[in-house]
């Protein structure tokens, strides 16, 4: 176990810890996202059990009545200039659950049984190993506090698994009235990979209209506001939020109007992994026959369809663009979402994440996932997610490698670059360089997972 980046990764986390949820970054991102909520609350699983309930707790307490997760829960303390869109820009009063929680309008990847799922593995084994030397949340607080954790995870569980379950539903129903197995995204920022070129040619077709003036605050906070996405991009961004807006966040209004549809591959997937991993929680606390036949309905579904994803050409699974009627023909870390889903191309999806196309390019510093492929055409190695690698996705593709033997390469190489690069956001693949936010909040968590798995 390496002490030294292990306390480092501890203390972001503490650092970012606003008190009962954490900032995804100190400056960038001074509220509560909910995709970073899921991955940090892995992290925190290994500092304090009962803490890491709290992170989900804290981001559900925003959950709308129709199940939807909005993909930021605001500091309703913090100045309404600390981040942009700020909560007002969303005019989302109406169809919060609790207008108490400023949020969004949009969601992230539902990540957060999965979260659920680890933080209870991580109690039950240390309760199972409680006290012992060397093992990471064990013995912290002594055998009683091990069987402590179990109890406050089983408490959890019974609390937070109807609230997870009306999300996943809700993906699985607003979100996919074809009930393709696919879900259906009408922002860049609702698959958490902005400015991806899988979003070129969609985002391409949006005519903005007359949209409010509006102020960014991101770029200040980057060295180079080159790391962001380009203004270009944010008033199309703006411009469909302003669309969200005004359809008053009614899914079935922007599935027959909005401009920008696309069936997400990778979110698919992370639904797909987090179903299996809701089914788990489903059977550990009793729940229906009925819910558990549901959700391993969505998970098989799901699954089928991301594998129907698959291009031979690329060999990748690909985006499909809902407007167009087309898949989305680019190389991206998205295209790794079938083994996320666990479907029938791990094989091949694992020759690809390491050959020169990904992982294994002779230039790379590291051999880690970068965010889009230096051999497609819009690949920019120091452009957010048009080429960085990101140790977030790098953490999600191992672990959905299971006990493959490139999950072990591939956390000795993410574990030697946030040695170097620290707890950036995104690292420049070629260079090495920490680009975007330093100590983000998932960037340590998932460093905490990856060393606890030691
Ligand atoms: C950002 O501000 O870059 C976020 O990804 C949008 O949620």
């Amino acid at each position: 176990m390496d002490e030294r980046l292990w306390s480092a990764a501890a203390a972001v986390l503490t650092g970012n810890d606003a008190g009962g949820w954490t900032r995804a970054a100190p400056q960038l991102y001074p509220h509560q996202w909910s995709w970073d909520s899921a991955f940090v609350a892995v992290g925190w699983a290994h500092l304090s059990v009962p803490r890491a309930l709290t992170e989900l707790r804290s981001l559900f307490a925003g959950q709308w009545a129709n199940g939807m997760v909005p993909h930021i829960v605001y500091d309703p303390a913090a100045p309404a200039e600390a981040y942009f869109p700020d909560a007002a820009r969303w005019g989302t009063g109406v169809a919060a659950a609790a207008p108490d929680r400023p949020t969004s309008g949009i969601c992230q990847p539902p990540v957060h049984a999965l979260a659920l799922a680890h933080i209870a593995e991580v109690a039950d084994r240390a309760r199972g190993t409680a006290g012992r030397p060397g093992v990471p949340n064990s013995g912290a607080a002594g055998p009683a506090g091990a069987r402590g954790d179990v109890e406050a995870v089983d408490a959890a569980l019974t609390e937070l698994y109807p609230k997870v379950l009306a999300w996943h539903r809700y993906l699985a129903t607003e979100r996919d009235p074809q009930g393709s197995g696919l879900v259906s995204i009408y922002h860049p920022w609702e698959s958490g990979t902005d400015n991806s070129p899988r979003f070129d040619a969609a985002l391409a077709r949006v005519e903005v209209g007359d949209l409010p003036p509006y102020r960014r605050r991101d770029t200040g906070h980057v060295a180079d506001p080159a790391q962001r996405p380009s203004d270009t991009e944010y008033d199309r961004y703006l411009w469909l939020v302003e669309l969200l807006r005004r359809a008053g966040y009614a899914d079935d209004r922007i599935a027959a109007t909005h401009p920008f549809v696309l069936k997400d591959v990778l979110f698919s997937a992370i639904l797909v992994a987090a179903n299996d991993a809701l089914g788990r929680i489903a059977a550990r606390i009793g729940a229906p026959a009925a819910d558990r036949a549901a959700i391993a309905g969505w998970r098989d579904r799901g699954r089928a369809a991301v594998d129907a994803c698959w291009d031979p050409r690329l060999r990748l699974c690909l985006d499909q663009d809902v407007r167009a009627a087309t898949p989305v023909r680019c190389r991206t870390v998205a295209g790794f979402a079938g083994l996320v889903a666990g479907g029938d191309r791990r094989s091949e999806l694992v020759a690809e994440l390491t050959s020169p196309r990904f992982a294994g390019d002779p230039r790379m510093r590291w051999p880690v996932p970068p965010s889009t492929s230096p051999a497609d055409p819009a690949f920019r190695p120091r452009t957010y997610w048009r080429g960085p690698s990101w140790p977030v996705l790098g953490w999600l593709l191992w672990r959905s490698l299971g006990e493959h033997p490139a999950a072990a390469a591939l956390r000795a190489a993410s574990l030697e670059q946030v040695r170097t690069a620290g707890f950036a956001e995104y690292v420049e693949p070629f260079t090495g360089e920490p680009l975007g936010s330093p100590d983000q909040s998932w960037t340590a968590a998932v460093t905490l997972d990856w060393l606890a798995a030691g």
